[in-house]
């Protein structure tokens, strides 16, 4: 949520800025803005929309400097409108900030400000921070770094600020607690930004800042220091990734870049790993704690949204494959209700950006009752993976498109394999089926490439449907949570109302919606519920609903029962998944476009999701 930027260097500062932003519009697109110090002087632009619309705005006006900080927003406390904008100036007209996160105890804050006399231009928790420190760097007759240290330590919340004053054109200062910043080093510049993209194309060297740490950035020097003012050594990263892979190579969005890349983002997450020919899986955060592991009472996957469909796949799989019991948790519910966690318990985290507060902060609590974690991430240095005992990145490369898709089928690579390797190391499956699995995992890329071949199908569809007002999805086994996953495709890329339901449920009530305008969406492919799932369709078709469905190419059952088909190639039960969600994000993505919607920009929604 929110994306932010800065620079301080020799060149100029705005173009920097402005490209970094629209890096990060993926975070937010509620309003973009800039504060830039140039000859004395701090010069703030901000509107409401995407960053289009800010970079329009700010044509003609005085753009020259050498420091700045920029914003793009996902609102919380405040509508989307030009005043509820960051930057925010102080009151004293000296400091600008920009933050991402929320402080929890603002109103209260706000209260003591008033009574001092301060005004208020929005109504954003952030001007209220900023006001603060301003009060208090007058009151102790401080620096800002200080005023800044003791504020953070009154206020209740998550942070990521970036905070420049006109009379110290030589330094931005910065913070975080539970949301992301990361500083790009350059010769005698640096660059912050909330992830690496604006980053990537200046320098490969950087440094993550950690919870509780200020940074005080000069083009020159980059000081860390702890909320108790003792200096940390800046441990640097080298990053692995280049531009071409956050740019839209050709395609007309990210979205369906993303679709198409998956034969390789799962090659590459197989790759090195998958070895057929030994008969090995080499994974080495899970070979290093395969005691834990193997022996777990129990599996606790914690994770959000799409995330947490491909947990309840790893559910299937893992009960299947390795006999231990698995629970799947939406992580802002396991937070809050004082879970029950006994000793030897496994946690996997499933998150793309490693960044969702409900997931991080699950996983704290979890750790302080002494859970072992394991994270399947995809952004690599994120907060997630580093909180993590031990992991696997997913290595499908930065999702930059809001709706996730190929981080999806790497996660489910991912928790594929884990499954095989501990269910193997566990005497759980045969040498063959283990064998069988990995051969059939092998194969996916040249499958799903064979998808993707010829999508026309899937456009004639999305363009027969795109007018409805609802639809069901249904699915049984490893496809449920495919049909969930498709769902909720439809529904933010679309915003037609879609429900995702175990195909045998219907019956005990969601039935009743069904008529002849109703699509209904079925996940179909040949596995252990093939005929159970046949007669779930016949149910359909006796009450008229027009049925969808996903289905294997030899089928010659359901295409003739269907109003019309997708197909995929056939697979194992565990791997259909794999592929029966593909043709379901392409048909969201065509009725998104058939709708004239942004399909990489849905409203309210923001890639990074980083408030609880
Ligand atoms: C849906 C989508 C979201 C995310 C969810 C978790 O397309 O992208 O539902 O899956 O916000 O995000 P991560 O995986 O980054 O923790």
């Amino acid at each position: 949520m929110c994306g932010i930027v800065g620079y301080i260097g020799q060149r100029e500062a705005y173009p920097i800025i402005l490209k970094g932003l629209k890096r990060l519009e993926y975070r937010g697109y509620d309003s973009a803005g800039v504060a830039l110090i140039g000859n004395n002087k701090l010069n703030v632009y901000k509107k409401k929309g995407k960053v289009a619309e800010l970079e329009e705005y700010a044509v003609g006006k005085d753009v020259h400097a050498n420091i700045g900080i920029g914003h793009t927003r996902w609102a919380t406390h405040g509508e989307p409108s030009d005043r509820n904008a960051h930057p925010h100036i102080s009151n004293n007209g000296a400091f600008a900030l920009i933050h991402n996160g929320i402080i929890e105890n603002y109103v209260l804050i706000k209260q003591e400000l008033v009574k001092k006399g301060y005004t208020f231009k929005s109504d954003t928790d952030s001007e209220v921070l900023l006001n603060f420190i301003e009060d208090i760097k007058k009151n102790n007759n401080c620096t800002l770094e200080e005023a800044l240290r003791i504020a953070l330590k009154r206020v209740v919340g998550a942070y990521c600020i970036l905070l420049i004053d006109v009379n110290d054109p030589t330094t931005i200062i910065a913070a975080r607690k539970g949301s992301p910043l990361v500083i790009g080093i350059g010769k005698n510049e640096h660059f912050l930004a909330s992830d690496a993209s604006p980053i990537i194309e200046y320098t490969k060297e950087v440094v993550y800042v950690n919870d509780y740490e200020i940074a005080i950035v000069k083009s020159d020097e980059l000081i860390l220091k702890n909320l108790g003012n003792e200096k940390q050594t800046p441990y640097i990263t080298k990053l692995d990734m280049d531009l071409a892979e956050i740019e839209k190579g050709g395609y007309e969005h990210f979205m369906l870049k993303e679709i198409n890349e998956q034969p390789d983002s799962i090659y590459d997450c197989l790759r090195g790993r998958l070895l057929l020919h030994d008969g090995k899986i080499v994974m080495s955060g899970i070979e290093q704690n395969i005691e834990i592991l193997k022996n777990a009472p129990r599996i606790i996957i914690v994770a959000c949204g799409t995330s947490w469909h491909a947990g309840l796949i790893a559910e299937y799989v893992f009960e299947e494959l390795c006999r231990t019991p698995v629970e799947v948790e939406y992580a802002s519910e396991f937070r809050y209700r004082n879970p029950v966690i006994h000793k030897g318990d496994v946690i996997i985290a499933i998150s793309q950006s490693g960044e969702t507060a409900d997931t991080l902060v699950a996983l704290e609590s979890a750790k302080e009752k002494g859970a072992f974690i394991f994270g399947v991430v995809n952004a690599v240095g994120s907060s997630i993976a580093r909180l993590s005992h031990a992991g696997a990145y997913t290595h499908a490369g930065p999702e930059i498109g809001v709706a996730s898709t190929k981080a999806f089928t790497g996660q489910l690579t991912v928790l594929i394999m884990m499954a095989l390797k501990i269910g193997y190391a566990k005497a759980t499956i045969t040498h063959e089926r283990y064998i069988q699995l990995m051969k059939d995992l092998e194969s996916v890329p040249e499958k799903v490439k064979e998808i993707l071949k010829d999508t026309t199908n899937i456009q004639h569809i999305a363009n027969k449907y795109k007018d409805a007002s609802d639809f069901l999805f249904l699915g049984r086994g490893y496809n449920f949570p495919i049909a969930l996953e498709g769902a909720l495709k439809l529904k933010e890329i679309s915003y037609i109302h879609a429900e995702g339901y175990p195909a045998a449920e219907m019956k005990h009530g969601p039935i009743a919606l069904v008529e002849e305008k109703l699509p209904v969406l079925f996940v179909a492919t040949k596995d252990s519920y093939y005929q159970k799932i046949v007669s779930n369709v016949q149910e359909i078709k006796a009450r008229k609903g027009k049925v969808i469905a996903v289905a294997t190419a030899d089928d010659n059952v359901i295409p003739n029962m269907a109003n019309d088909v997708m197909f995929v190639p056939d697979a194992d039960e565990i791997i259909a998944p794999l592929l029966s969600v593909i043709p379901l994000q392409l048909l969201s993505y065509y009725v998104g476009i058939a709708k004239g919607y942004d399909v990489d920009k849905p409203r309210n929604l923001a890639k990074s999701v980083t408030v609880e």
